[in-house]
């Protein structure tokens, strides 16, 4: 080493340097060797075994989401325009001829079936609700349209008369004298069957009333039947809550309560076992399947009632719960895609069949790719 350092003191460090790294090597291999050498622990049950690659993964995935799962909630409005709509960004208010178009992209894309909702001008809007029966109002043309242009495409339509009476409320309002008011159960569920029988005669497949009144699949049920509509389907909104998440929906029909709320029909959003007695009586009533909305909120509710009902069960993926996604999305903070599918995978594993929701065109899409 003397010597070294007489002749060159230059090589001498280099020499310290290099043995400096040899010896870093050194731990470091010792230290990866400890780790690789862990006890090995005898575990002859290991999950990640089916993990262990995507094909693997394949095989052993339970819930898949499908755009044959998917029902798309459309707006319809009278006129020649289709307008974006604002508060539900990705939607749009179309008019019939519009509606067709986005029809045809729609059963293209993988999607079989659209649930209709009205968009009714306030000088068309009165205390009975009346518009909601007009045989040439904006939904009834809408589902000849549809049906004549793509006639697989099923076409469901909303029944409740919230987007057609000067209240915003889904039934007939009774006013009394002290300023406070009631919704009539009886007489609106008079003017539901009116308003569905008036979308059966127009071809639409599955009518599916959203208003929460007592006796209403029944009713509608007997009234269908009565007129030969016996294929008609009724999917019954089964357990749908007085939720603060439809505030982007009412935005886009211009169909909040005008005073009030809604809670003495729509369900407390504290109560889950109610929901398995709506389910009871509409099994008992005659509905052909059962909606649980919101979704993602509502997943226990969803599962109860898939272990109560051997019904099929769709659920509501609502406005509000869409715009959430959109709204963290936009601002960078979630990536859209990955959280919307996840949302909806979800969904479908707490129990539901079919989800409704205002991201299926997207969906569709996302899932081809
Ligand atoms: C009303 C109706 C509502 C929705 C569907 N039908 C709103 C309400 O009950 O006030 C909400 C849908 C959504 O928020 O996406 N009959």
């Amino acid at each position: 080493m003397l010597s070294f350092a007489g002749r060159d003191r230059g090589t001498s460090l280099n020499l310290q340097y290099e043995f400096c790294i040899l010896w870093v090597f050194c731990v470091l291999a010792l230290w990866g060797k400890e780790e690789y050498n862990a006890p090995h622990m005898n575990l002859p049950i290991r999950p990640r075994r089916n993990r262990k690659s995507a094909g693997v993964r394949g095989l052993m995935r339970e819930t898949e989401l499908t755009a044959a799962h998917l029902i798309y909630p459309m707006f319809v409005q009278e006129g020649e325009e289709d307008t974006p709509i604002e508060s539900l960004p990705g939607c749009t208010r179309w008019s019939v001829a519009g509606i067709v178009g986005e029809c045809r992209r729609l059963y293209a894309l993988g999607i079989g079936c659209v649930d209709l909702f009205a968009v009714v001008p306030e000088e068309k809007k009165d205390a009975a609700g009346s518009e909601a029966w007009n045989p040439e109002g904006v939904v009834p043309r809408a589902i000849r349209a549809i049906k004549a242009a793509v006639p697989q495409m099923v076409v469901m339509t909303d029944v409740a008369l919230d987007p057609f009476n000067s209240y915003g409320q889904d039934g007939i309002v009774r006013e009394y004298e002290d300023g406070s008011y009631e919704i009539l159960n009886d007489e609106t569920v008079v003017a539901l069957c009116r308003q569905a029988l008036c979308h059966a005669r127009a071809g639409a497949d599955i009518i599916s009333p959203s208003d929460m009144m007592d006796g209403r699949i029944a009713a509608l049920r007997a009234a269908l039947d009565a007129e030969g509509f016996e294929k008609v389907s009724l999917m019954s909104y089964t357990a749908k809550y007085a939720s603060a998440l439809y505030g982007p929906f009412r935005g886009a029909l211009g169909s909040a309560p005008k005073f009030g709320d809604k809670k003495t029909y729509q369900m407390d959003p504290a109560n889950a076992r109610e929901a398995l007695r709506e389910a009871a009586l509409d099994a008992a009533e005659g509905a052909d399947f059962l909606m649980v909305k919101p979704a993602t909120l509502y997943l226990d509710v969803i599962a109860a009632m898939r272990a109560a009902t051997s019904l099929p069960i769709a659920a509501y993926h609502v406005s509000g719960e869409y715009l959430m996604v959109k709204a963290a999305a936009a601002s960078g903070w979630l990536d859209e895609k990955q959280v919307m599918l996840e949302s909806l995978l979800s969904v479908r594993r707490a129990g539901a069949d079919m989800i409704l929701t205002y991201a299926a065109p997207q969906v569709a899409e996302w899932l081809r790719e």
